[in-house]
């Protein structure tokens, strides 16, 4: 069981999330976020400071949502860990009230 970055953060990457989760398991690309399985500690903290509310625990993935789990585990062994938080995407606020946004995300 862990937590898991879905669709609302692509494009946005706020990073209020980092800078509360007490171990680091967030590994950043270009325009999204992902938790590595392997190292968080299902602590929740994370949940309620995204403004995207983009993060969710594994069994409660939204079903739309259910390929970000693989995807999180997957982009997670790829992409560096970021440990503190950073300035949010140029339009986030923009992109933040765009739901369907598979198509933008940027593998790195
Ligand atoms: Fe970090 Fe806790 Fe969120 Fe897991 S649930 S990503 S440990 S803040
Ligand atoms: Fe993304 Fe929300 Fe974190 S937008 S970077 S999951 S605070």
């Amino acid at each position: 069981m862990a937590y898991v970055v879905a669709e609302p953060c692509i494009k946005c990457r706020y990073t209020d999330c980092v800078e509360v989760c007490p171990v680091d398991c967030f590994h950043a690309g270009p325009n999204f976020l992902v938790i590595d399985p392997e190292e968080c500690i299902d602590c929740a903290a994370c949940v309620p400071v995204c403004p995207t509310k983009a993060i969710f625990e594994d069994s409660d993935l939204p079903e739309k949502w259910r390929p970000y789990a693989a995807l999180n585990a997957e982009l997670a062994a790829r992409w560096p860990v970021l440990a503190e938080k950073r300035e949010p995407l140029g339009e986030a606020d923009r992109w933040k009230e765009v739901e369907a946004k598979r198509a933008e995300l940027d593998l790195g």
